[in-house]
């Protein structure tokens, strides 16, 4: 499919399957060199970031990776709001460990930056940020990002596990808005 409609808008294929496994791809082998040996907790950030973690846990191959899952809701329609609610909490003690955030995409960045407060508050060692997709003209927080899948324009986009009013997310490719 090259484009799809959902709800009242029309998407248009930019990211398809291949690209973003070869991604992933790129970001397991670097992440295979940097936490070999550590005793890691990936934290995937729901919904958007289901498809993510699953592909590139499965790219990883570390035995003792450990993986929990923290929901969060923050955008409204097609744009991101700053009230950040937490859904689901995760209960894993995370004291002294090496905590990888996995997210589908930072936008302003609040969102990551209020994971990463909370984390960090719950006594981690050491704290990365894993996400598939970046929109760099969008980013208004100061935090460094360890591992970055593709970088984008600041369109809005679904697929792949990102949505649009709750639709979309099944997709197998990333598709863009159509203005
Ligand atoms: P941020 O807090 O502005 O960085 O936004 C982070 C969250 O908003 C992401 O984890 C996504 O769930 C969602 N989001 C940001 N940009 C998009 C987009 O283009 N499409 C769908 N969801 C998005
Ligand atoms: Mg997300």
């Amino acid at each position: 499919m090259r484009r799809v409609k959902l709800w009242d808008k029309e998407f248009e294929i930019s990211h398809p399957y291949e690209e973003i496994q070869a991604a992933i791809g790129k970001m397991a082998a670097q992440m295979k060199i940097d936490l070999e040996g550590k005793s890691v907790l990936f934290v995937c950030i729901l919904n958007g970031s289901f498809m993510f973690a699953a592909d590139l846990m499965k790219e990883l191959e570390l035995c003792d990776a450990e993986i929990s899952f923290l929901k969060l809701a923050s955008y409204s329609g097609t744009s991101s709001t700053h009230e950040i609610k937490e859904l689901i909490g995760f209960n894993e003690n995370i004291a002294g460990r090496t905590i990888v955030i996995l997210e589908d995409i930072v936008d302003t960045g609040n969102t990551i930056e209020d994971v990463m407060k909370q984390i960090r508050a719950k006594g981690a060692l050491e704290v990365k940020i894993a996400t598939l997709l970046f929109k760099p003209d969008a980013m208004k927080a100061k935090i460094d990002l360890d591992y970055v899948g593709i970088v984008i324009p600041n369109d809005f986009i679904v697929g792949y596990g990102l949505d649009y009013d709750r639709r979309g997310r099944n997709l197998k490719d990333i598709y863009t808005l159509v203005k």
